[in-house]
């Protein structure tokens, strides 16, 4: 009796450290803010993830878009949602991109709510510490990009954001990005084209 509460509270420390790693020793690089539409260009689903102080919470959001190269998106959501309230209340959130071996966990995300359950504990994610925003980074994603919230459009559900750091992971190997069509199923990346030397007029320096 007498050593359950400080072996409990170790756990709890140790449950604490493990969810707040930097980027870094997550095996993280930064990449450049400029860049970062290049990451939502492709139009891949993402999760969302929000923290209100007492919970960090995680949704699919395949409705996006980039607004600008310097690292203004939009993402399409609404009060139904339990992270709207955490979203619009911080004005923070982060967006983090999946590969194609998280096609159920992405799914799982989305069909359940963070008012029922943990779902970083239901879906054994890992979370990692931002460096701007109390939102939690994913690791098992590809890259985060961490945002502020610039705009509310509410009659259209619009929430327009700025991407103010974004990490990405260089050594994981599934790199396919998943595409949603809209009706249960899903599309993962093909074949990639280059054709940056006939595009370079359109590209902002640096891309
Ligand atoms: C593939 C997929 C795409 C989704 N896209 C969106 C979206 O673009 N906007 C939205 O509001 N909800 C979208 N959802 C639904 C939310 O992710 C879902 O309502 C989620 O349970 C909300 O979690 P929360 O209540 O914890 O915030 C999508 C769900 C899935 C499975």
């Amino acid at each position: 009796m007498g050593l359950s509460k400080p072996l409990g509270a170790h756990a709890i420390v140790v449950a604490r450290v493990a969810a707040i790693a930097f980027s870094k020793e997550a095996g993280m690089e930064d990449l450049p803010i400029g860049k970062a539409f290049t990451l939502i260009e492709p139009g891949p689903v993402v999760l969302v993830t929000t923290s209100d102080g007492r919970q960090d919470n995680v949704m699919t959001i395949s409705w996006t878009m980039v607004l600008d190269f310097a690292a203004r998106f939009a993402i399409t959501t609404g009060p139904w949602n339990h992270s709207y309230a955490a979203l619009t209340r911080t004005r923070e959130c982060v967006i983090a991109i999946p590969a194609v071996d998280l096609l159920d966990t992405v799914v799982g995300v989305g069909t359940c709510s963070g008012k029922d359950v943990d779902k970083f504990a239901k879906f054994g994610l890992t979370r990692v510490k931002a460096r701007h925003v109390r939102a939690p980074l994913v690791a098992d994603c590809l890259a985060n990009i961490e945002c502020r919230v610039a705009d509310i459009v509410e009659a259209h559900g619009i929430i327009v954001l700025d991407g103010i750091a974004a990490h990405v992971e260089p050594a994981r190997e599934e790199r396919r990005l998943i595409h949603a069509v809209g009706d249960g199923t899903f599309i993962a990346d093909g074949r990639r084209f280059d054709r940056r030397a006939a595009m370079r007029s359109k590209l902002p320096a640096g891309v």
